[in-house]
Protein backbone atom coordinates (compact mmCIF):
# COMPACT_ATOMS: atom_id res chain seq x y z
CA UNK A 1 0.00 0.00 0.00
CA UNK A 2 1.33 3.51 -1.24
CA UNK A 3 1.01 6.21 1.10
CA UNK A 4 1.10 10.18 0.15
CA UNK A 5 0.96 13.12 1.47
CA UNK A 6 -0.41 15.89 -0.79
CA UNK A 7 -2.20 19.21 -0.94
CA UNK A 8 -5.32 19.99 0.83
CA UNK A 9 -7.84 20.90 -2.06
CA UNK A 10 -10.58 18.76 -3.00
CA UNK A 11 -9.79 17.35 -6.50
CA UNK A 12 -11.51 18.20 -9.79
CA UNK A 13 -12.48 14.78 -10.60
CA UNK A 14 -13.97 11.59 -9.09
CA UNK A 15 -12.79 10.69 -5.87
CA UNK A 16 -13.51 6.99 -5.28
CA UNK A 17 -13.49 7.94 -1.35
CA UNK A 18 -12.78 11.18 1.15
CA UNK A 19 -12.21 10.51 4.94
CA UNK A 20 -13.67 13.40 6.49
CA UNK A 21 -12.66 13.42 10.49
CA UNK A 22 -15.78 14.93 12.93
CA UNK A 23 -16.40 16.35 16.23
CA UNK A 24 -19.27 15.11 18.30
CA UNK A 25 -20.23 19.21 17.96
CA UNK A 26 -20.50 18.45 14.49
CA UNK A 27 -18.73 21.02 13.05
CA UNK A 28 -17.48 20.77 9.67
CA UNK A 29 -13.70 21.19 8.77
CA UNK A 30 -12.65 23.52 5.98
CA UNK A 31 -13.11 20.75 3.80
CA UNK A 32 -16.15 19.99 4.93
CA UNK A 33 -17.16 23.29 4.56
CA UNK A 34 -16.25 23.33 0.56
CA UNK A 35 -17.85 19.89 0.44
CA UNK A 36 -21.03 21.46 2.03
CA UNK A 37 -21.24 24.12 -0.32
CA UNK A 38 -21.18 21.71 -3.09
CA UNK A 39 -23.78 19.45 -1.85
CA UNK A 40 -26.17 22.83 -1.07
CA UNK A 41 -25.93 21.89 2.82
CA UNK A 42 -26.71 18.45 2.53
CA UNK A 43 -23.78 17.31 4.28
CA UNK A 44 -24.22 18.96 7.13
CA UNK A 45 -28.09 18.33 7.39
CA UNK A 46 -27.10 14.43 7.53
CA UNK A 47 -24.58 14.64 10.11
CA UNK A 48 -27.48 16.31 11.99
CA UNK A 49 -29.28 13.03 11.96
CA UNK A 50 -29.22 10.71 14.63
CA UNK A 51 -27.16 8.00 12.35
CA UNK A 52 -24.12 10.13 13.57
CA UNK A 53 -23.23 10.37 17.11
CA UNK A 54 -19.27 11.58 16.50
CA UNK A 55 -17.73 8.92 18.96
CA UNK A 56 -14.02 8.50 18.11
CA UNK A 57 -14.16 5.57 15.59
CA UNK A 58 -17.63 5.89 14.62
CA UNK A 59 -18.18 6.09 10.33
CA UNK A 60 -20.69 6.58 8.31
CA UNK A 61 -20.65 6.41 4.56
CA UNK A 62 -22.66 9.02 2.19
CA UNK A 63 -22.52 7.49 -1.43
CA UNK A 64 -22.89 10.20 -4.20
CA UNK A 65 -23.42 13.11 -2.26
CA UNK A 66 -25.22 15.44 -5.14
CA UNK A 67 -23.40 18.37 -6.27
CA UNK A 68 -19.52 16.61 -5.27
CA UNK A 69 -17.30 14.38 -6.82
CA UNK A 70 -17.31 11.72 -4.43
CA UNK A 71 -18.24 8.38 -4.86
CA UNK A 72 -18.06 7.63 -0.89
CA UNK A 73 -17.64 10.26 1.44
CA UNK A 74 -16.34 8.57 5.32
CA UNK A 75 -17.52 10.70 8.15
CA UNK A 76 -15.04 9.63 10.86
CA UNK A 77 -15.82 10.04 14.47
CA UNK A 78 -12.96 11.68 16.00
CA UNK A 79 -15.03 12.29 19.80
CA UNK A 80 -14.68 15.47 21.68
CA UNK A 81 -13.01 19.08 20.04
CA UNK A 82 -10.31 19.58 22.31
CA UNK A 83 -9.37 15.41 22.86
CA UNK A 84 -8.19 14.15 20.22
CA UNK A 85 -5.17 12.13 21.77
CA UNK A 86 -3.47 9.25 20.93
CA UNK A 87 -5.83 6.68 22.23
CA UNK A 88 -8.73 7.75 20.29
CA UNK A 89 -6.77 8.70 16.88
CA UNK A 90 -5.56 4.73 16.79
CA UNK A 91 -9.52 4.33 17.43
CA UNK A 92 -10.36 6.22 14.72
CA UNK A 93 -7.20 4.58 12.67
CA UNK A 94 -8.23 1.29 13.03
CA UNK A 95 -11.89 1.88 12.41
CA UNK A 96 -11.52 3.59 9.19
CA UNK A 97 -8.97 1.15 7.91
CA UNK A 98 -10.77 -2.22 8.73
CA UNK A 99 -14.35 -0.11 7.10
CA UNK A 100 -12.78 0.77 3.83
CA UNK A 101 -10.38 -2.55 2.95
CA UNK A 102 -12.66 -4.67 1.92
CA UNK A 103 -14.73 -2.07 -0.27
CA UNK A 104 -13.58 -1.54 -4.08
CA UNK A 105 -11.36 1.57 -3.96
CA UNK A 106 -7.90 2.09 -5.29
CA UNK A 107 -7.28 5.70 -3.85
CA UNK A 108 -8.25 6.61 -0.57
CA UNK A 109 -7.64 10.12 0.37
CA UNK A 110 -8.31 11.52 4.09
CA UNK A 111 -8.51 14.82 4.58
CA UNK A 112 -6.58 15.97 8.03
CA UNK A 113 -8.03 18.94 8.70
CA UNK A 114 -9.03 19.04 12.35
CA UNK A 115 -6.94 15.89 12.66
CA UNK A 116 -4.31 16.66 14.90
CA UNK A 117 -3.35 14.93 18.28
CA UNK A 118 -3.45 16.74 21.04
CA UNK A 119 -0.35 15.15 22.64
CA UNK A 120 1.71 14.33 19.42
CA UNK A 121 2.95 15.44 16.52
CA UNK A 122 2.67 14.95 12.78
CA UNK A 123 5.35 12.48 12.30
CA UNK A 124 3.71 10.48 14.30
CA UNK A 125 0.37 10.49 13.00
CA UNK A 126 1.21 9.70 9.98
CA UNK A 127 3.15 6.49 11.47
CA UNK A 128 0.33 5.55 13.23
CA UNK A 129 -2.31 6.02 9.99
CA UNK A 130 -0.12 4.39 7.83
CA UNK A 131 0.94 1.38 10.35
CA UNK A 132 -2.93 0.69 10.97
CA UNK A 133 -3.93 0.16 7.37
CA UNK A 134 -1.08 -1.78 6.94
CA UNK A 135 -2.25 -3.81 9.78
CA UNK A 136 -5.36 -3.99 8.49
CA UNK A 137 -4.77 -5.00 4.94
CA UNK A 138 -2.17 -8.10 6.19
CA UNK A 139 -3.48 -11.32 5.40
CA UNK A 140 -1.58 -15.08 5.92
CA UNK A 141 -2.47 -16.82 2.91
CA UNK A 142 0.77 -18.54 2.30
CA UNK A 143 -1.04 -21.95 3.30
CA UNK A 144 -4.11 -21.37 1.47
CA UNK A 145 -4.70 -24.00 -1.14
CA UNK A 146 -5.82 -22.78 -4.84
CA UNK A 147 -9.44 -24.07 -4.09
CA UNK A 148 -9.96 -21.16 -1.65
CA UNK A 149 -11.11 -17.86 -3.35
CA UNK A 150 -9.33 -15.36 -1.68
CA UNK A 151 -10.46 -11.77 -2.55
CA UNK A 152 -7.12 -9.60 -2.91
CA UNK A 153 -7.22 -6.18 -1.28
CA UNK A 154 -8.60 -3.73 -3.77
CA UNK A 155 -6.87 -0.65 -1.63
CA UNK A 156 -3.50 0.54 -3.41
CA UNK A 157 -2.78 4.03 -2.07
CA UNK A 158 -3.71 6.37 0.63
CA UNK A 159 -3.05 10.13 -0.21
CA UNK A 160 -3.10 12.14 3.31
CA UNK A 161 -4.34 15.81 2.80
CA UNK A 162 -2.93 18.42 4.66
CA UNK A 163 -2.01 22.03 4.50
CA UNK A 164 1.57 22.73 3.24
CA UNK A 165 2.72 23.93 6.68
CA UNK A 166 2.02 20.13 7.56
CA UNK A 167 3.66 18.16 4.88
CA UNK A 168 7.38 17.86 6.11
CA UNK A 169 5.80 16.31 9.28
CA UNK A 170 4.00 13.91 7.68
CA UNK A 171 6.25 12.88 5.24
CA UNK A 172 8.61 12.13 7.11
CA UNK A 173 5.84 9.76 9.20
CA UNK A 174 4.68 8.41 6.44
CA UNK A 175 8.66 7.07 5.39
CA UNK A 176 9.02 5.52 9.21
CA UNK A 177 5.34 4.54 8.73
CA UNK A 178 6.43 2.11 5.20
CA UNK A 179 9.89 0.89 6.97
CA UNK A 180 7.47 -0.02 10.00
CA UNK A 181 5.01 -1.73 8.12
CA UNK A 182 7.44 -3.76 6.04
CA UNK A 183 9.29 -5.26 9.04
CA UNK A 184 6.19 -6.13 10.76
CA UNK A 185 4.77 -7.62 7.49
CA UNK A 186 8.02 -9.76 7.40
CA UNK A 187 7.79 -10.62 11.57
CA UNK A 188 3.85 -11.58 10.90
CA UNK A 189 4.82 -13.76 7.77
CA UNK A 190 7.30 -15.79 10.04
CA UNK A 191 5.45 -15.94 12.89
CA UNK A 192 2.42 -17.34 11.50
CA UNK A 193 4.29 -20.04 9.06
CA UNK A 194 3.32 -23.28 10.76
CA UNK A 195 6.47 -25.20 12.75
CA UNK A 196 6.56 -27.82 9.83
CA UNK A 197 7.58 -25.09 7.24
CA UNK A 198 9.22 -22.79 9.81
CA UNK A 199 12.26 -24.80 11.02
CA UNK A 200 15.35 -23.45 12.26
CA UNK A 201 17.10 -24.09 8.95
CA UNK A 202 13.96 -22.01 7.50
CA UNK A 203 14.68 -18.67 9.63
CA UNK A 204 18.52 -19.15 9.00
CA UNK A 205 17.57 -19.41 5.09
CA UNK A 206 15.20 -16.23 5.38
CA UNK A 207 17.83 -13.95 7.11
CA UNK A 208 20.01 -14.94 4.46
CA UNK A 209 17.42 -14.14 1.40
CA UNK A 210 16.83 -10.54 3.70
CA UNK A 211 20.93 -10.02 3.85
CA UNK A 212 20.58 -11.18 -0.47
CA UNK A 213 17.75 -8.16 -0.11
CA UNK A 214 19.65 -5.85 1.02
CA UNK A 215 22.89 -4.61 1.14
CA UNK A 216 23.33 -2.91 4.41
CA UNK A 217 22.94 -6.44 5.93
CA UNK A 218 25.25 -9.58 6.39
CA UNK A 219 23.94 -12.34 7.93
CA UNK A 220 26.18 -15.41 9.15
CA UNK A 221 24.71 -18.91 10.91
CA UNK A 222 26.39 -20.85 13.00
CA UNK A 223 25.83 -25.02 12.93
CA UNK A 224 25.97 -27.03 15.50
CA UNK A 225 29.10 -28.04 14.84
CA UNK A 226 30.35 -24.60 15.81
CA UNK A 227 28.57 -24.28 18.57
CA UNK A 228 29.80 -27.08 20.08
CA UNK A 229 33.28 -25.80 19.48
CA UNK A 230 32.01 -22.49 20.80
CA UNK A 231 30.80 -24.51 24.14
CA UNK A 232 27.32 -23.89 23.95
CA UNK A 233 25.91 -26.56 26.15
CA UNK A 234 22.56 -24.70 27.11
CA UNK A 235 21.68 -24.38 22.92
CA UNK A 236 22.37 -27.67 22.36
CA UNK A 237 20.60 -29.31 24.96
CA UNK A 238 17.49 -28.20 23.64
CA UNK A 239 17.81 -28.98 19.51
CA UNK A 240 19.29 -32.72 21.11
CA UNK A 241 15.80 -33.90 20.81
CA UNK A 242 15.12 -32.93 18.04
CA UNK A 243 16.02 -33.97 13.95
CA UNK A 244 15.90 -30.31 13.01
CA UNK A 245 19.52 -28.87 13.81
CA UNK A 246 19.52 -25.90 15.56
CA UNK A 247 20.95 -22.72 14.44
CA UNK A 248 22.44 -19.59 15.69
CA UNK A 249 21.88 -16.38 13.37
CA UNK A 250 23.37 -13.28 13.30
CA UNK A 251 22.70 -10.76 11.30
CA UNK A 252 24.70 -7.63 11.13
CA UNK A 253 23.51 -4.14 9.68
CA UNK A 254 26.23 -1.45 9.51
CA UNK A 255 24.54 2.38 9.28
CA UNK A 256 27.31 4.28 11.15
CA UNK A 257 30.22 5.99 9.62
CA UNK A 258 33.04 5.12 12.22
CA UNK A 259 33.10 2.54 14.44
CA UNK A 260 30.93 2.85 17.12
CA UNK A 261 29.54 -0.37 19.58
CA UNK A 262 26.25 -1.70 18.21
CA UNK A 263 22.99 -2.66 19.90
CA UNK A 264 22.48 -6.00 20.07
CA UNK A 265 19.28 -7.93 19.60
CA UNK A 266 18.34 -11.45 20.43
CA UNK A 267 15.93 -13.23 19.60
CA UNK A 268 14.11 -16.65 21.01
CA UNK A 269 13.46 -18.82 18.19
CA UNK A 270 12.19 -21.70 19.07
CA UNK A 271 10.21 -22.87 16.03
CA UNK A 272 8.17 -25.55 17.81
CA UNK A 273 8.09 -26.32 21.68
CA UNK A 274 6.50 -29.02 23.00
CA UNK A 275 8.18 -28.65 26.04
CA UNK A 276 10.61 -31.63 25.28
CA UNK A 277 10.68 -34.49 28.41
CA UNK A 278 8.43 -32.17 29.91
CA UNK A 279 5.89 -32.53 27.45
CA UNK A 280 3.07 -29.70 27.96
CA UNK A 281 -0.78 -30.40 27.63
CA UNK A 282 -2.25 -30.86 24.82
CA UNK A 283 -4.60 -27.70 24.46
CA UNK A 284 -3.60 -24.91 22.42
CA UNK A 285 -0.38 -26.60 21.53
CA UNK A 286 -0.24 -25.44 17.72
CA UNK A 287 0.65 -22.14 19.36
CA UNK A 288 3.88 -23.12 20.26
CA UNK A 289 4.64 -22.48 16.50
CA UNK A 290 4.29 -18.91 17.69
CA UNK A 291 7.67 -19.64 20.44
CA UNK A 292 9.82 -18.24 17.76
CA UNK A 293 7.62 -14.37 17.74
CA UNK A 294 10.98 -12.69 19.31
CA UNK A 295 13.35 -13.86 16.87
CA UNK A 296 10.58 -12.89 13.67
CA UNK A 297 10.64 -9.49 15.88
CA UNK A 298 13.89 -9.33 15.67
CA UNK A 299 14.64 -10.07 12.04
CA UNK A 300 11.37 -7.67 10.89
CA UNK A 301 12.79 -4.73 13.02
CA UNK A 302 16.35 -5.77 11.00
CA UNK A 303 14.67 -5.18 7.74
CA UNK A 304 12.83 -1.71 8.94
CA UNK A 305 15.96 -0.67 10.06
CA UNK A 306 17.57 -1.17 6.44
CA UNK A 307 14.70 0.23 4.73
CA UNK A 308 15.54 3.36 6.62
CA UNK A 309 19.22 3.43 6.56
CA UNK A 310 19.64 4.47 10.03
CA UNK A 311 23.15 5.86 10.60
CA UNK A 312 23.93 3.07 13.69
CA UNK A 313 25.15 -0.12 13.80
CA UNK A 314 22.70 -3.31 14.86
CA UNK A 315 23.56 -7.01 15.49
CA UNK A 316 20.46 -9.61 15.41
CA UNK A 317 21.45 -12.84 16.99
CA UNK A 318 18.66 -15.27 17.05
CA UNK A 319 18.79 -18.76 18.37
CA UNK A 320 16.82 -21.15 16.73
CA UNK A 321 15.84 -24.85 17.72
CA UNK A 322 12.87 -26.70 18.11
CA UNK A 323 11.93 -28.32 21.70
CA UNK A 324 10.94 -31.88 20.87
CA UNK A 325 11.04 -35.46 22.84
CA UNK A 326 12.33 -37.98 21.70
CA UNK A 327 15.27 -40.69 22.86
CA UNK A 328 18.29 -37.89 22.59
CA UNK A 329 16.46 -35.61 24.66
CA UNK A 330 17.80 -33.77 27.67
CA UNK A 331 16.07 -35.48 30.62
CA UNK A 332 15.18 -33.69 34.03
CA UNK A 333 17.86 -33.62 36.13
CA UNK A 334 20.54 -33.46 33.46
CA UNK A 335 23.62 -31.21 33.96
CA UNK A 336 24.63 -29.02 30.65
CA UNK A 337 27.44 -26.48 31.08
CA UNK A 338 26.58 -23.41 29.07
CA UNK A 339 29.43 -20.77 26.71
CA UNK A 340 29.66 -18.79 29.95
CA UNK A 341 31.12 -22.00 32.05
CA UNK A 342 28.03 -21.86 34.15
CA UNK A 343 26.55 -25.27 34.83
CA UNK A 344 22.71 -25.88 34.87
CA UNK A 345 20.53 -28.16 36.32
CA UNK A 346 18.06 -28.81 33.85
CA UNK A 347 15.29 -29.17 36.17
CA UNK A 348 12.24 -28.98 33.40
CA UNK A 349 12.63 -29.15 29.98
CA UNK A 350 10.12 -26.83 29.06
CA UNK A 351 12.20 -23.92 30.18
CA UNK A 352 14.18 -24.39 27.12
CA UNK A 353 14.00 -20.76 25.70
CA UNK A 354 16.11 -19.38 28.73
CA UNK A 355 18.80 -22.28 27.61
CA UNK A 356 19.25 -21.41 24.08
CA UNK A 357 19.15 -17.21 25.00
CA UNK A 358 21.79 -17.50 27.85
CA UNK A 359 24.07 -18.44 24.83
CA UNK A 360 23.32 -16.50 22.57
CA UNK A 361 23.20 -13.58 25.21
CA UNK A 362 27.00 -14.88 25.93
CA UNK A 363 27.70 -14.73 22.17
CA UNK A 364 26.51 -10.96 22.07
CA UNK A 365 29.77 -10.13 24.53
CA UNK A 366 32.12 -10.21 21.36
CA UNK A 367 30.55 -7.07 19.87
CA UNK A 368 30.95 -4.86 23.45
CA UNK A 369 27.71 -3.79 22.68
CA UNK A 370 26.16 -0.48 23.48
CA UNK A 371 23.04 -2.19 24.72
CA UNK A 372 21.41 -5.71 24.52
CA UNK A 373 17.57 -6.19 24.05
CA UNK A 374 16.17 -9.70 24.22
CA UNK A 375 12.56 -10.71 23.15
CA UNK A 376 11.54 -13.96 24.17
CA UNK A 377 7.97 -15.87 24.49
CA UNK A 378 9.44 -16.78 27.55
CA UNK A 379 6.69 -17.57 30.15
CA UNK A 380 3.26 -18.02 30.50
CA UNK A 381 3.32 -16.10 33.52
CA UNK A 382 4.16 -13.23 31.74
CA UNK A 383 0.76 -13.74 29.75
CA UNK A 384 -1.37 -14.41 33.32
CA UNK A 385 0.27 -11.58 34.55
CA UNK A 386 -0.52 -8.81 31.26
CA UNK A 387 -2.76 -10.70 29.28
CA UNK A 388 -1.65 -9.15 25.55
CA UNK A 389 -1.75 -5.43 26.18
CA UNK A 390 1.64 -4.95 27.54
CA UNK A 391 4.88 -6.66 27.19
CA UNK A 392 6.67 -7.50 30.69
CA UNK A 393 10.38 -5.94 30.45
CA UNK A 394 12.86 -6.61 33.30
CA UNK A 395 16.27 -5.07 33.08
CA UNK A 396 19.85 -4.83 35.14
CA UNK A 397 20.10 -0.75 33.87
CA UNK A 398 17.47 1.56 34.88
CA UNK A 399 18.30 3.97 32.04
CA UNK A 400 17.61 1.95 29.57
CA UNK A 401 14.77 0.34 31.45
CA UNK A 402 13.59 4.12 31.00
CA UNK A 403 14.20 4.76 27.85
CA UNK A 404 12.38 1.52 26.72
CA UNK A 405 9.14 2.36 28.53
CA UNK A 406 9.33 6.21 26.89
CA UNK A 407 9.89 4.21 23.51
CA UNK A 408 6.60 2.28 24.42
CA UNK A 409 4.40 4.69 25.28
CA UNK A 410 5.68 6.73 21.89
CA UNK A 411 4.82 3.77 19.65
CA UNK A 412 1.64 2.75 21.98
CA UNK A 413 3.34 -0.76 21.77
CA UNK A 414 3.88 -0.45 25.59
CA UNK A 415 5.89 -2.29 28.20
CA UNK A 416 5.63 -2.54 32.22
CA UNK A 417 8.34 -3.39 34.36
CA UNK A 418 8.74 -6.23 36.47
CA UNK A 419 11.57 -5.62 39.48
CA UNK A 420 14.95 -8.19 39.26
CA UNK A 421 15.97 -7.78 42.78
CA UNK A 422 18.41 -9.90 44.00
CA UNK A 423 16.14 -11.58 46.57
CA UNK A 424 14.53 -13.17 43.45
CA UNK A 425 17.97 -14.99 42.54
CA UNK A 426 18.00 -17.93 45.03
CA UNK A 427 14.68 -19.44 43.89
CA UNK A 428 17.21 -20.38 40.99
CA UNK A 429 19.94 -22.64 43.41
CA UNK A 430 20.42 -25.80 42.32
CA UNK A 431 21.63 -28.75 44.50
CA UNK A 432 23.76 -30.16 41.67
CA UNK A 433 25.31 -28.10 39.36
CA UNK A 434 25.90 -23.85 39.92
CA UNK A 435 22.03 -22.64 38.94
CA UNK A 436 19.02 -24.39 38.44
CA UNK A 437 16.91 -23.53 34.77
CA UNK A 438 13.69 -23.04 36.64
CA UNK A 439 12.43 -21.17 39.78
CA UNK A 440 9.74 -23.21 41.14
CA UNK A 441 5.71 -22.11 40.35
CA UNK A 442 6.28 -18.48 41.73
CA UNK A 443 7.18 -15.34 40.52
CA UNK A 444 7.96 -17.02 36.70
CA UNK A 445 8.54 -14.33 34.64
CA UNK A 446 10.85 -12.88 37.01
CA UNK A 447 12.63 -15.60 37.84
CA UNK A 448 12.88 -16.29 33.68
CA UNK A 449 14.65 -13.07 33.61
CA UNK A 450 16.55 -13.95 36.81
CA UNK A 451 18.35 -16.63 34.48
CA UNK A 452 19.29 -14.47 32.21
CA UNK A 453 21.02 -11.81 34.35
CA UNK A 454 23.50 -14.81 35.31
CA UNK A 455 24.52 -13.73 31.32
CA UNK A 456 24.32 -10.36 31.32
CA UNK A 457 26.18 -9.02 33.86
CA UNK A 458 28.54 -7.26 31.02
CA UNK A 459 26.30 -5.22 29.25
CA UNK A 460 23.10 -2.82 29.53
CA UNK A 461 20.64 -5.34 29.32
CA UNK A 462 16.70 -5.53 28.90
CA UNK A 463 15.09 -8.52 28.44
CA UNK A 464 11.26 -8.18 26.95
CA UNK A 465 9.08 -11.07 27.85
CA UNK A 466 6.14 -11.33 24.73
CA UNK A 467 4.41 -14.11 25.74
CA UNK A 468 1.40 -12.60 25.60
CA UNK A 469 1.77 -9.70 23.17
CA UNK A 470 3.15 -11.26 20.12
CA UNK A 471 0.20 -13.39 18.92
CA UNK A 472 -3.46 -13.43 19.11
CA UNK A 473 -5.07 -16.58 20.20
CA UNK A 474 -9.10 -17.67 19.02
CA UNK A 475 -11.18 -16.23 16.05
CA UNK A 476 -8.26 -13.53 14.96
CA UNK A 477 -5.55 -16.13 15.78
CA UNK A 478 -2.15 -15.05 14.37
CA UNK A 479 0.91 -13.12 15.12
CA UNK A 480 0.76 -9.46 16.18
CA UNK A 481 4.23 -8.24 14.69
CA UNK A 482 5.04 -6.70 18.22
CA UNK A 483 7.13 -5.32 19.37
CA UNK A 484 8.73 -4.28 16.41
CA UNK A 485 7.15 -0.68 16.71
CA UNK A 486 8.75 -0.63 20.44
CA UNK A 487 11.99 -1.74 18.93
CA UNK A 488 11.96 0.82 15.75
CA UNK A 489 11.12 3.79 17.89
CA UNK A 490 14.46 2.65 20.06
CA UNK A 491 16.94 2.34 17.26
CA UNK A 492 15.10 5.96 15.73
CA UNK A 493 16.29 7.36 19.22
CA UNK A 494 19.72 6.03 19.11
CA UNK A 495 20.17 6.85 15.43
CA UNK A 496 19.58 10.54 15.94
N1 LIG B 1 7.17 -20.93 25.30
C1 LIG B 1 6.83 -21.16 26.65
C2 LIG B 1 6.12 -19.96 27.29
C3 LIG B 1 4.71 -19.70 26.84
C4 LIG B 1 3.67 -20.47 27.27
C5 LIG B 1 4.44 -18.62 26.02
C6 LIG B 1 2.37 -20.19 26.87
C7 LIG B 1 3.15 -18.33 25.64
C8 LIG B 1 2.11 -19.12 26.06
C9 LIG B 1 8.06 -21.45 27.48
O1 LIG B 1 9.05 -22.15 26.82
C10 LIG B 1 7.62 -22.30 28.62
O2 LIG B 1 7.19 -23.39 28.40
N2 LIG B 1 7.74 -21.76 29.83
C11 LIG B 1 7.34 -22.45 31.01
C12 LIG B 1 8.42 -22.29 32.03
C13 LIG B 1 8.23 -23.14 33.25
C14 LIG B 1 8.46 -24.59 32.93
C15 LIG B 1 9.21 -22.69 34.31
C16 LIG B 1 6.03 -21.83 31.50
O3 LIG B 1 5.88 -20.61 31.43
O4 LIG B 1 5.16 -22.59 31.90
MN1 LIG C 1 8.76 -24.24 26.92
ZN1 LIG D 1 9.15 -21.91 24.80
Amino acid sequence: MQFSVKSNTLPKSRVQGLVLGCFDDFKLSSMGRDIDAQSAGRLAKLLKRDDFSGKAGQTLILHDLEGTNLDRCFILGLGKRGELDADRLIIAANAIASTTKSLPIKKLMISLDDVIACDRDDTWLATKLTEAFNDAAYQYLAMKGKQTKSTPLTLASVELLAEADRSKALKKGVKVGAALSIGKTATKDLSNAPGNLCTPTYLADQAKALAKQYDGLTTTVLDEKQMQKLGMGAFLSVSKGSDEPGKMIIIQYRGAAASVKPHVLVGKGITFDTGGISLKAGAAMDEMKFDMCGAASVIGTMAAVVEMALPIDIVAIVAAAENMPSGKATKPGDVVTSMSGLTIEILNTDAEGRLVLCDALTYGERYKPASVIDVATLTGAAVATFGSHVSAMLSNDDALAAELSDCGNASLDQVWQLPLHDEYQHLLDSNFADIANIGGPRAGTITAACFLSRFTKKFKWAHLDIAGSAWNSGAAKGATGRPVSLLLEYLRRKAA
